[in-house]
């Protein structure tokens, strides 16, 4: 046996089993963790009649991490069988530990995410650590796999389908309290010595050792037999998830699957047809495009490829967020929620007070929703300072601009923050759309100003798009990727073009959009078929919410700076729908209540507005829906390569990463470069995008794929 699970059984014949691989941060599960895990559950059973009970527990700060992603990316059909045996054997001991006849505690003593969450369900009873830091739950399904160890057949048994499948399906976790409540964990501990003194005292307590499903007569929670009541929740169960995922994501489906044929058969048989379907989605692309980029892509960006080399970490102590509206508040939330002192300035006191409430009311949320505690809220609180003057900037080491989008406006907060802050203060601008190398002339030392592009709701979305000017410094971005890194962001590296990365890529599939209503394509057709593919957002609505009056101002700066260089813009159809509808037709987007949807007053759904087609479909409508879809997803894919290819963005890594987490694109894809190998390779997509020219527009030239 191997160190990876230690076997210590003492005078009172309790055996502990301590999941502890050597040189790893963390355990999983891998061939190590078989051949030791077997070999712990051979030794246990040959020596039964010595034994009164078994600990698990674990050595590492978690309990367990999960499948060992290096592996699992690494299996295809010409290796499958291999695998599925390794899968066979895993599952196998797990319920050969639960039917060994002795009773069998989990002293869960960290997060027991996915793989380590089976381990702890294959247990009689479970303890668990209620701490802050502790996660429980199935983050499978984000990654396009499913919990293939046990985790859907003993979850669905343990709780019944209904409290079951959002958890499988939805991949959500939870702290150990909301576990507890659940029924998912049986019992919370204060530290991890009263985790293992728990442990025991369940052992002593002549607790019985077979799991619910073993003992005759057991019937799911919720799911008796015959009982026609269950019924209606698992026939509508399909049509629910079809909405969300609309069949671009094969995971949640096959989850839902395994977990009600499973329902209607014996628990082993449950377990096989949970492996059969786990062996389909670990070989199939959509579950290699999402690990390669939303695990191994972006550990690799958080890891800071990006960060110029050389400089030691360095972390912000006092921030100043200057304009305390929907992104300045967000940014002050998320800053200090990260222990920073933060200065929340806006232009009266009120303002600055006001920013502060929302983030207060949106902690209140978080308690609401079991996600935080009144002594959590009054410490990040405390660490906010609303104010209105200029003095209070002093000692601070990094200022975040976030006024309205004015270039005039920003040059003065920014040249007077300069002024205020320490001399070495880092400088930065949350602007969306405005040219970071300009905007540095504002400032006496454009060498420490950067872009720190923060995409909205702040405290929700995991990317910062961070913007290098062409006088910033090595060692300002290296500061700027460590304050990303501080507040628990992702950060890419971008340098400085219109729209930078994401703002430009994501006003491609904006204009795609609202050029198919100019050719006559029915507007719901386009909203839809962009859900269909995994857009969460349709390209109308999303103008809508951005404001056409923001999208026309954008495009004329655009003309004007390329005018100023002697060159044109491409033509491009959406234009002449953009300013007819901000101007002319008085429907600039959702904030006036109209745009190319209507707002009812009082909150009512929006819906279509019905005139669009009689003022706009000039062309026959004649566009097939396979077109619309392609459109919209090659169109921000071929933006990217051009973005890549320019040097805006610096690596595929960071645009698949970038493209995912910022503005949207399917997670199926693996991101908008590596769409291009999700559409069948560099050929494939080269010749389409030719085709899409050919019908629709120069726009969709294929740029150069470098591989
Ligand atoms: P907002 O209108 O909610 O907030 C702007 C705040 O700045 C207001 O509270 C205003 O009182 C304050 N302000 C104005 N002049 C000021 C001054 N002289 N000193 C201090 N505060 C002053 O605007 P929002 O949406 O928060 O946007 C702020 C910036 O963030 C803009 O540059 C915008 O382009 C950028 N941005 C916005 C995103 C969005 O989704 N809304 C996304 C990414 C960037």
């Amino acid at each position: 046996m191997t160190e990876a699970v230690r076997y210590d059984r003492d005078a009172d014949g309790v055996v502990t089993l301590t999941l502890d691989q050597p040189g790893q941060a963390a355990n999983v599960m891998n061939a190590e963790y078989v051949s030791a895990m077997g070999a712990a559950v051979d030794r246990l059973e040959r020596e039964r009649d010595e034994i009164r009970g078994v600990v698990l527990t674990s050595a590492k700060s978690t309990f367990f991490a999960g499948g060992d992603l290096e592996l699992l990316s690494r299996v295809t059909a010409d290796n499958l069988e291999e695998f599925a045996g390794f899968l066979t054997q895993a599952k196998g001991q797990l319920r050969r530990l639960e039917r060994l006849g002795r009773p069998v505690v989990a002293a869960i003593n960290g997060s027991a995410l996915g793989g380590g969450l089976e381990i702890a369900l294959a247990c009689h009873h479970r303890v668990v650590l209620d701490d802050p830091n502790v996660n429980l739950g199935f983050p499978e399904v984000t990654l396009g796999l499913l919990p293939g160890g046990g985790g859907i057949v003993r979850t669905v048994r343990l709780l019944g389908p209904q409290a079951a499948l959002p958890l499988l399906v939805e991949g959500t976790q939870l702290r150990p309290a909301a576990a507890q409540k659940l029924g998912l964990v049986d019992e919370l501990a204060g530290g991890p010595d009263e985790v293992v003194a728990k442990a025991r005292e369940w052992l002593d307590s002549g607790a019985e050792p077979v799991q619910p499903w073993d003992r005759p007569g057991f019937m799911i929670p919720g799911l008796p037999p015959g009982d026609p009541r269950a019924y209606p929740l698992l026939s509508a169960a399909p049509a629910m998830l079809a909405k969300r995922t609309h069949g671009v994501y094969p995971a949640p489906e096959r989850i839902l699957a395994a977990a009600v044929e499973g329902a209607f058969v014996d628990v082993d048989t449950a377990f096989e047809i949970e492996s059969r379907y786990f062996l389909e989605l670990v070989i199939s692309p959509i579950a290699k495009n999402m690990i390669g980029t939303l695990w191994f892509g972006r550990n690799e960006v958080r890891r800071g490829p990006s960060k110029p080399a050389g400089y030691e970490r360095r972390p912000v102590e006092r921030l100043a967020v200057l304009g305390a509206g929907m992104m300045g508040s967000g940014i002050a939330y998320t800053s200090a929620n990260a222990g920073i002192d933060v200065v929340l300035k806006d232009v009266s006191l009120a303002a600055a007070e006001a920013g502060r409430d929302r983030i207060g009311a949106l902690l209140d949320e978080r308690i609401a929703g079991g996600k935080s505690t009144p002594e959590r809220r009054t410490e990040v609180l405390r660490r906010i300072s609303p104010t209105d003057t200029d003095a209070n900037l002093a000692g601070c080491d990094l200022v975040i601009e976030a006024v309205f989008e004015d270039r005039e406006l920003k040059s003065a907060v920014l040249a007077m923050a300069e002024r205020m802050a320490r001399p070495d203060a880092l400088i930065a601008s949350n602007t969306s759309t405005l040219p970071i190398t300009g905007l540095a002339e504002s400032v006496r030392a454009p060498e420490r100003f950067v872009g720190l592009h923060f995409f909205s709701p702040v405290h929700k979305m995991p990317l910062v798009e961070i913007i290098r000017g062409r006088l910033t410094s090595d060692v300002t971005l290296a500061r700027a990727f460590d304050y990303v890194r501080q507040i628990g962001k992702v950060p890419i590296v971008v340098n400085d073009s219109r729209g930078f990365f994401t703002s430009r890529v994501f006003g491609t599939y904006l204009t795609e959009g609202i050029a198919m209503v100019v050719e006559g394509v029915p507007p719901a057709l386009v909203e839809n078929v962009a859900r269909k593919a995994g857009l969460p957002v349709g390209p109308l609505a999303v103008a809508d919410e951005v404001s056409l009056t923001l999208v026309a101002r954008i495009r004329a700066q655009e003309v004007a700076d390329l005018a100023a260089e002697g060159r044109a813009p491409l033509d491009h159809p959406a234009y002449a729908v953009i300013d007819r509808m901000a101007t002319e037709l008085g429907r600039p987007g959702r904030s006036a209540g109209a745009g190319f949807y209507d707002y009812p007053p009082g909150g009512g759904a929006k819906r279509l507005w019905p005139e669009l087609a009689e003022h706009f479909a000039v062309g026959s409508g004649d566009v097939p829906e396979e077109d619309v879809r392609d459109r919209l997803l090659f169109i921000q894919s071929i933006e990217t390569l051009r973005c890549l290819n320019e040097g805006v963005v610096r690596s595929a890594r960071d645009a698949n990463v970038g493209s995912i987490l910022g503005i949207g694109f399917p997670a199926w894809t693996g991101g908008a470069v590596q769409f291009v190998e999700a559409y069948g390779g560099p050929a494939a997509f080269a010749a389409r995008a030719k085709e899409l020219a050919a019908r629709y527009g120069e726009r969709f030239q294929p740029p150069p794929i470098k591989s």
